[in-house]
């Protein structure tokens, strides 16, 4: 069957907010128009697509965008285009407005919405951008890099007060069900403990041990990194001043971490993902997601992309956990003979 030849491509921003996401609509537009399409700016997701708020691009419209976070399309949820009904409106919406391609900028969900419309025959490409990192056939995502560097100053900042009270800090970072946020600003920040649901293990007499222990070592602070997806920080600090004794305080970072500029890193990988989802659909193809994996720029079928896994690496964990603590291979052996006979 000939490879359908594109008009005119739609653009949408979809999920939670992710920094660089304008730098990729900004590439989507730009390459769109230099490749002689007509290119439409689509607000605010599936819900956009759903009541048709959708707007025809010029290159000027995406001008002093790329250093901005957020989304200038706006983005939302739309529980509506999960159904079949909601997914074959969207399909019409297209259609009446002459949308034979689509760049849909966002996660998993959004990707599972793309599939949905390729299926209906509307070509679309995926373009990953989530902080949380958690899209499993790309070592990268727009909005990580960003959101984790967001994360490690903020941190940093609450390490100087813990230290001026002696206090321990237990900091939550987001990532929903994730923890790459919390490993990366553990090893960043040089926390004494990170939780993480993907290696968590809920023994928290090991943790407060490890409290109690850094303590008797002269160390002036504790930091703690919790995942979004472990949680209860409010509650965990207040059990642990309770068993420890000492002052015990919880920081959620919370949105702060998906808002600001978006880092060089952010704004040149989206910029290239999001011309390269336009050249897959020049190209005549469809159900396509764009990624970057061991140095390259790569796209994967949207079907395989969603059924791929992926885990914290086993190894990045160990080497987080073996700087955590500033004791030698000795005085180790002897801790984990102690917490064996406990
Ligand atoms: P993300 O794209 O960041 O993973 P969500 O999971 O919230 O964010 O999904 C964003 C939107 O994508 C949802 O609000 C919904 O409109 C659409 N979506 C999610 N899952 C599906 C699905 N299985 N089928 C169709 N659309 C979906
Ligand atoms: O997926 C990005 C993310 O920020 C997650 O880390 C978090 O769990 C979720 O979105 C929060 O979403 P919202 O604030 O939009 O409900």
């Amino acid at each position: 069957m000939a490879e359908k030849v594109i008009k005119t491509i739609g653009v949408l921003t979809s999920g939670g907010d992710a920094p660089g996401m304008n730098a990729a609509i900004r590439a989507v537009v730009r390459r769109g128009l230099s490749s002689g399409l007509n290119v439409k700016g689509i607000y605010k997701g599936y819900l956009g697509l759903l009541n048709e708020e959708i707007i025809d691009m010029t290159a000027k419209d995406v001008s002093d965008t790329i250093e901005r976070g957020g989304t200038v399309l706006y983005t939302a949820r739309c529980s509506e285009f999960r159904t079949e009904e909601g997914q074959k409106r969207g399909m019409d919406v297209c259609l009446k407005y002459g949308i034979d391609g689509l760049v849909v900028i966002g996660g998993d969900g959004s990707f599972a919405g793309a599939q949905k419309l390729a299926n209906l025959g509307i070509n679309t490409i995926g373009v990953p951008a989530t902080i949380d990192l958690d899209i499993a056939c790309t070592e990268y995502t727009i909005g990580f890099d960003t959101a984790v560097n967001t994360a490690m100053e903020a941190i940093d900042k609450v390490r100087d007060t813990s230290t001026s009270h002696e206090r321990c800090s237990i900091i939550e970072v987001m990532g929903r069900g994730a923890g790459y946020l919390a490993l990366w600003c553990g090893i960043a920040n040089g926390a004494e403990d990170v939780l993480i649901p993907e290696k968590y293990d809920y023994d928290e007499q090991k943790l407060i041990n490890n409290i109690i222990d850094s303590r008797k070592k002269g160390k002036k602070h504790h930091i703690i990194i919790n995942a979004e997806g472990i949680g209860h920080s409010e509650a965990m600090a207040k059990r642990i001043e309770a068993a420890t004794g000492i002052e015990t305080r919880a920081t959620i970072l919370g949105h702060m971490q998906r808002g600001g500029s978006p880092t060089c890193k952010d704004r040149v990988y989206a910029s290239i993902l999001g011309a390269m989802a336009v050249d897959l659909l020049v190209a005549g193809k469809s159900c396509r997601v764009v990624g970057y994996n061991h140095g390259e720029f790569t796209d994967f079928d949207i079907n395989e992309a969603l059924a791929m896994k992926k885990s914290v690496s086993d190894y990045q964990w160990e080497v987080c956990q073996s700087l955590s603590h500033n004791y030698s291979k000795n005085e180790q052996d002897k801790k984990h003979a102690r917490s064996k006979k406990a």
